[in-house]
């Protein structure tokens, strides 16, 4: 594994922060944590199955993560794909330190992987890249937060490179239980919020910061940025949008 990154990164919003506090506070919580059936099968089907198209035509890959955090998705790639630990060179980045320290000791066997810690506001990578995926990080960004980062991603990447966005829709029934659930938390006294229907009470740091992307939001937004969105893959409760960047420069 590549030297990390030292020190903490340059954040450019106070709100990134904030989520960033709320990600440390919460390391023992996430430090255990392993996707549902589902959630693996819609990485397997965008994320694993690009790589595994990919190689068939070249001999190696660079994969960037954004908001990798405890590298879950990377021990992913190199389980999944027996060459990937020759084939495939994987960066991961996150805010926040804690996750990126628990994510190095688990991609320590793994040589052509490195973390770094770094605001997705702020960081661009030093070459670019054929492939960047973002898990479940856009339900933690304003709308003009993911214009931007996906304008952004447009530069990162060699021509005929894609990006791959991993998360839930903001209008689904899971996503109004989600504001019901913060309505009751900013709004009612204890005695009368209810069970919520998903976080127990010490993620209420971390909820109040989410709002997960409108998919037609971001597949316009990778439009304007000059991509070519493939149709949206729905799994369960998840959404992936896979846009190219032309082969032209
Ligand atoms: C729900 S977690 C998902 C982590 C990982 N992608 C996964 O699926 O296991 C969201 C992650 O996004 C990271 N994150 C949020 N805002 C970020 C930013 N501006 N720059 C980098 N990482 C960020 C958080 O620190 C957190 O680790």
């Amino acid at each position: 594994m590549t030297a990390p990154t030292a020190g903490l990164p340059t954040i450019a919003h106070a709100r990134t922060r904030r989520i960033r506090d709320a990600y440390v506070a919460l390391a023992d919580d996430f430090r255990d944590w392993t996707p549902s059936a589902t959630f693996r099968e819609t990485f397997d089907r965008t994320v694993l199955s690009e790589i595994r198209t990919r190689l068939r035509t070249t001999d190696s890959l660079h994969v960037l993560e954004v908001g990798c955090g405890d590298a879950t998705w990377a021990v992913e790639i190199f389980r999944a794909i027996p060459e990937a630990d020759r084939r495939v060179a994987y960066t991961g980045f996150d805010v926040t330190e804690t996750r990126i320290e628990h994510g190095r000791s688990r991609l320590a066997g793994h040589p052509r992987a490195e973390l770094l810690i770094a605001d997705g506001d702020t960081f661009t990578p030093p070459k670019p890249v054929d492939l960047v995926i973002a898990v479940e990080v856009f339900c933690h960004l304003t709308d003009r937060q993911a214009t931007r980062w996906i304008g952004r991603w447009h530069d990162w990447l060699t021509p005929g490179g894609a990006f791959i966005v991993i998360d839930k829709d903001r209008w689904t029934r899971h996503a109004w239980r989600l504001r019901w659930d913060r309505f009751k938390q900013r709004c009612l006294p204890r005695s009368l919020r209810g069970r919520p229907y998903y976080f127990p009470e010490h993620f209420n740091g971390l909820a109040a910061h989410m709002c997960y992307p409108s998919f037609r939001h971001l597949r316009r937004a990778a439009r304007s940025a000059g991509f070519a969105p493939r149709p949206l893959v729905h799994h369960g409760l998840f959404r992936a949008l896979l846009a190219d960047r032309s082969r032209g420069a």
